[in-house]
Order: structure tokens, then C-alpha cells, then sequence
């Protein structure tokens, strides 16, 4: 058990790294379904936030405490092993499960990955993968650099290598660093009104947004430097 108090959580935290999170402890006991318990202050917060969905059941959900669960999460969490070369029998009732209770129909084939930006990146890769050999390109030394990837404005995608080309939400995370020049087109986003009901003509912005797309592509065609597109991405948050 950790012996760190509450008190002293973030002064220990900011001697070795950034600190610019919530000003509370999360207290991974006594936080309960969407109820964030501050260790430091005793409050308890309605949780909004869910880890940016990464925590989708809520806090200590009666299921992950059952005794045989924790034994078998704890067995794996110890070794960690490189799933991609070592198979287990937790591993295979874990992509069973998954696939038999979670995949949509017609989805058969899985490629496991843990974190967004990473998810975002290998879609992405699967699809210049897809591109290139629907190209007919097999000669791993082309300039593949004609593949592109349609994006939108105001879009967070992750800060790894692919996804810097595409977030669009903060310029002081991304800005220093090199980038693919790939098309940006406005986002046709819906915005409500205190009733719930969409109050801007979103069918306006899909014409605008299919406009600049056609003027990327127009300008492309002009300076005879044809660019193919792999794929759109879209993350409705
Ligand atoms: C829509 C969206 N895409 C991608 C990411 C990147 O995920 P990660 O921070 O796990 O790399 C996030 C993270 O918040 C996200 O909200």
C-alpha cells in the first residue's frame, strides 16, 4: 500500500515531472461508479470526464472486484508479455470475449492497440497500406509521398508522430514540429442550443466543407501534381 499522504501527493509529483492536472487525488478506493472521491479534501465530484472515456464502467465497478478477476488481471499485469509473439489462455478468453461481446457483426479481425493516438496512427497506416497496393505498388522505394490524409478543423487526433499532422486543437502542442501537408477542410459541426436543438445550418458548412475539398483537389490537378487521398478521418466527440 502507498504510505504517500494525500497532503503531499502533487509537492511530491511536481520535484519530478509536470503537474498541470486536476487539483484533487484521486482516490482510487473510494471513487464509486461516476463519484470521484478528493482524497485531500474528502469531497466527492460527479465525474464529467471519464478519463477522456478511457474509464467507461466508472470507478470500482462490483465486477472488476471479484476475487477470481483480480487474480487473473494481476497474474497478467505481472508479466506483461509481448502479446504479439507469446500467446496465453488469458489471452485468447480476452480476445474471445471481446469478440464474441463487443465487436459489431461482420468485424472479424482485430488489431489490438492500447492508447488513441496509436489507434488513430494505425488506421492510418492501414489505410496508406490499402492505397498503395490498390496503386499497384509493390517497389518499396517510390516516393509514397502522393498519399494524404483528409482531416478537418478543429480536431483532436493525439500528439504521436502521424496524428501531430492532423490535431489541429492547440498550437503551442504542436506547432514546433514538422508536419504532413495534408488537406484541412472546415468542419461541419453541429452546435446546439440550450434545448438540444441544432441552431446553425449544418447543411451549409457540408457544402462548404465538400467545396474547399474540391479546391484541393482542383489546385493538385492545376500544378499537374496528383495526389491520391487514403483515407478521411473523422472523430465525432
Ligand atoms: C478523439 C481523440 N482521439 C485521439 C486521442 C488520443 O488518445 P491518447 O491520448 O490515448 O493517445 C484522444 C485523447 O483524448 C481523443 O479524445
Amino acid at each position: 500500500m502507498t504510505t504517500i499522504e494525500a497532503t503531499d501527493v502533487h509537492e511530491i509529483l511536481k520535484k519530478h515531472q509536470l503537474t498541470d492536472g486536476m487539483d484533487i487525488v484521486l482516490d482510487l478506493e473510494q471513487s464509486t461508479g461516476p463519484w470521484v472521491h478528493d482524497s485531500r479534501s474528502g469531497d466527492k465530484f460527479l465525474d464529467c470526464f471519464t478519463c477522456y472515456a478511457s474509464w467507461p464502467l466508472g470507478y470500482n465497478h462490483p465486477g472488476l472486484n471479484e476475487a477470481s478477476f483480480e487474480k487473473e488481471l494481476l497474474t497478467v499485469a505481472k508479466a506483461n508479455p509481448s502479446n504479439c509473439d507469446l500467446y496465453s489462455s488469458h489471452m485468447a478468453s480476452f480476445v474471445d470475449a471481446f469478440a464474441t461481446h463487443v465487436s459489431p457483426e461482420g468485424f472479424d479481425h482485430h488489431f489490438w492497440v492500447a492508447g488513441g493516438s496509436l489507434a488513430v496512427e494505425n488506421c492510418m497506416k492501414a489505410a496508406f497500406d490499402w492505397k498503395a497496393r490498390k496503386l499497384g505498388r509493390t517497389n518499396f522505394h517510390d516516393n509514397v509521398n502522393d498519399l494524404m490524409i483528409v482531416h478537418f478543423d478543429h480536431a483532436f487526433h493525439g500528439r504521436s508522430g502521424y496524428t501531430l499532422s492532423v490535431t489541429n486543437t492547440l498550437p503551442d502542442k504542436v506547432g514546433l514540429f514538422p508536419k504532413f501537408h495534408w488537406p484541412r477542410i472546415s468542419s461541419p459541426a453541429c452546435e446546439y442550443d440550450h434545448d438540444g436543438n441544432i441552431c446553425n445550418d449544418v447543411e451549409a458548412l457540408e457544402h462548404q466543407a465538400l467545396a474547399e475539398l474540391r479546391a484541393f483537389h482542383e489546385s493538385w490537378s492545376r500544378r499537374g501534381n496528383y495526389k491520391h487521398i487514403a483515407a478521411i478521418l473523422i472523430e465525432p466527440n
